[in-house]
This record gives structure tokens, sequence and C-alpha cells, in this order.
């Protein structure tokens, strides 16, 4: 019988899984003859009443899919099976119907694409002894090890594009625009769209602000005959002293993270309080995550989804593809996920921003 593998896309989605899931489909099937399967939704297509919802990945199937934003397979990222919602309160373990599933279906390793959620599962699930490959994704770029994640090119080119559309409409108005942009712990997005699209302030988790420091800042460049003003901040981004925002007061459960929101309409009415600058607050928010990936991540996704099929095709269990410098790598999944990759306040691109002039609210 010819070996089976199964593809899962987990986690929030983001441009360029179809690419993978592409790549890996046509490599598994060409180069290897092993079956490929498409578990639906995450982890939770293995979890159903009715068995497991998978289903055969084709060259047909994968056929014009290369430029398709989102994942044919659906993804969810409500939680883990470790610690699924159960009826009438609390969660579940369902981690044993996980690894029952997966042999009913002789299917011997699962390639996972994902971000630190799914990596987190994954390692988990390696400990039980499933086979796992992983494939880092993320329009936050918060996984360690790899350059980059796929998916954050092609957030990053609509932020940038929403700054640069932006600019005319801050200078006819003489306004100060604030540009609200994903980012829950990592400020990647905020600062190179920021830096793309030259920003005069960008506010990062990373870098707690000073809400007087960002009216210095700006009041100073209205004093220098600038007509506008644009502040890009991530939608984690931390007044000093005090905590993110949040858009209810729905506690973070096992399943479910607080949802982020507000900051950008806060720093928005802060500033004009402060010093009467006419403020207008735009918040991307899925927008980032929808849409057709830019040509980098279409690439990206095809090489990591090469690089993780030939590693099932060898036998590998427990790695994760990764981009370092020029060349694809693997690396232990659990060195992705030791911590996420942060913006270094005091690194390279943050100083290059501040010699430019850019404020980070900070002094
Ligand atoms: O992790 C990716 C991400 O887009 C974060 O930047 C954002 O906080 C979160 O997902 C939003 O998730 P949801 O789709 O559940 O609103």
């Amino acid at each position: 019988m010819a070996r089976r593998v199964a593809v899962s896309t987990g986690g929030g989605d983001c441009p360029g899984l179809n690419a993978v899931i592409r790549a890996v489909t046509i490599t598994m099937i060409r180069e290897y003859g092993i079956e490929v399967f498409g578990i639906e939704t995450g982890f939770d297509g293995l979890l159903g009443r009715g068995g497991a919802r998978v289903r055969p990945l084709t060259e047909d199937t994968v056929r014009g899919i290369l430029p398709e934003g989102g994942t044919i397979l659906g993804t969810s990222n409500r939680g883990t099976p470790f610690a699924m919602p159960r009826e009438g309160g609390g969660t579940v373990d369902r981690s044993a119907e996980i690894i029952d599933r997966l042999q009913e279906l002789e299917i011997e390793t699962v390639v996972t694409i994902g971000g630190d959620g799914s990596m987190k599962i994954a390692a988990q699930l390696l400990g039980l002894g499933v086979n796992l490959i992983g494939v880092p994704k993320t329009i936050d770029n918060d996984l360690l090890v790899t350059d980059v994640t796929f998916g954050f090119d092609s957030a990053l080119q609509v932020a940038t594009e929403a700054i640069d559309r932006l600019h005319s409409t801050a200078d006819s108005h003489h306004r100060v625009m604030i540009v609200e942009v994903m980012g829950r712990d990592a400020g990647w997005i905020a600062l190179h769209a920021g830096i793309a699209g030259g920003a005069d302030v960008i506010l990062i988790p990373e870098m707690p602000y000073d809400m007087q420091a960002v009216v210095s800042s700006l009041v100073k460049r209205a004093r220098s005959g600038q007509k506008s003003s644009i502040v890009v901040v991530a939608e984690g981004a931390i007044e000093a002293g005090k905590g993110a925002l949040y858009l209810d007061d729905r506690a973070s459960t096992n399943t479910l993270a607080k949802r982020l929101g507000g900051v950008g309409t806060k720093v928005a009415e802060d500033i004009a309080e402060a010093c009467g600058a006419d403020t207008r607050a735009t918040v991307l928010g899925h927008v980032q995550r929808g849409g057709s990936p830019s040509p980098f991540d279409r690439v990206l996704g095809t090489r990591f989804g090469c690089a993780a099929a030939h590693l099932v095709a060898k036998g590998a269990k427990g790695r994760m593809v990764a981009l370092r410098g020029a060349d694809i790598v693997d690396c232990a999944i659990a060195d992705a996920i030791r911590e996420p990759k942060l913006v270094n306040p005091h690194g390279e691109l943050v100083t290059a921003a501040r010699s430019l002039g850019v404020s980070f609210g900070d002094s």
C-alpha cells in the first residue's frame, strides 16, 4: 500500500497557505508516489462526531489555488485538541481521538502548517508519538528560527499601501492619521510598514509608549512646517504603565484568546486632546490577512511545501522548515516555540528608523 500523509492548516489564516498545500501535494505525489489527504478545519477535522473530515488531495484538486488567499482546507484558531470546549462548560482533552483517527486512516505523518499555537500543539502531539512536520505561517512573523514566516510579506504590502494612501489625505486636511495594524505581541508589521510607508511615529508592543513623548514629536513636526503626520500603531501596543486594550471584557480561556482592539482610536483621541490636532484613526484589521499572496509569499510557501515533502519522504519527525538567509533549512519544532520572536528595541531596524526621525514614543 502507498504511504499516506495528511496536511492540516491551523490558527489564523494568511496569504500563502494554498501555495504550501499545493507544493506539498504535488511534490509528494510526483516525486515519491505518496498519497496525500487534507484535514479540514485544522485538527478539528479529526474530531467530528461523524468521523474524520479528511479528503484526498490530488494534482487536480490543488490546480489553480496558488494565487488564492485563505486555505482550501479551512482552519480554526479556537483552541487546542488538548483543551476543547465541553458542552455544559469547561474543557476536555481530545488528543487521543486524533491519534486513533490517524491510525484508522493509516496516516504516517501530518504536515501541520501553522503559527506558534499550531506548533505548540504539534510539540504536544509529538510527545504522544504522532509524527509531524511543521511549516511556519503567520502574518505576525513571530516564530523563532525562521527569518520570516510566509504571510508576513503580503500583510506588509496591505499595510504599506494603506499608509501610502493616507499620506495625501492627511496632507490635504493637515491631519494626524493613526493606522492600527495587526500584531498581538510582536510589532513586526507596524515596524516594517511604518518604515516602508514613511511613518513619523511607530508604536509597538515591545516598546511601551509615553503619550507626552508622542505628542511632543508631533508638535515639533507641525512647528517645523510639516502639514501632517502618520502614526502606525500595532494592535497590541501599550501605554507605559498600562495594559493592552481589548474589544470586550471577555476573559481569555483555554480555548479563546481575548480580542485586541481600540488602541488606534485611543491614541487618536489622546493626541487630539493633548495638542488639538485633527486626528483620524483607520483600523486595518483582517484585510491584512485576506486576499492573494504576494509573489514573495507564493515563492516562500512553495519552497517550504517542497522542503516539508522531502522531509516527510525521508522519514523525518518533529522538524519545522525555516528560511535562514537564502536557504531553506529545518529545525526542531520545539526550537521555534521556545519564546516569541520579538522586535529588539535596540536592534538595527529600530535604530535605522530613529536615524530618520521616527519616534517610538519613548523619548
Ligand atoms: O496571529 C495572527 C493574528 O492576525 C493576530 O495579529 C491577531 O491578533 C489575531 O490573529 C486575530 O485573530 P482573529 O482572526 O481571531 O480575530
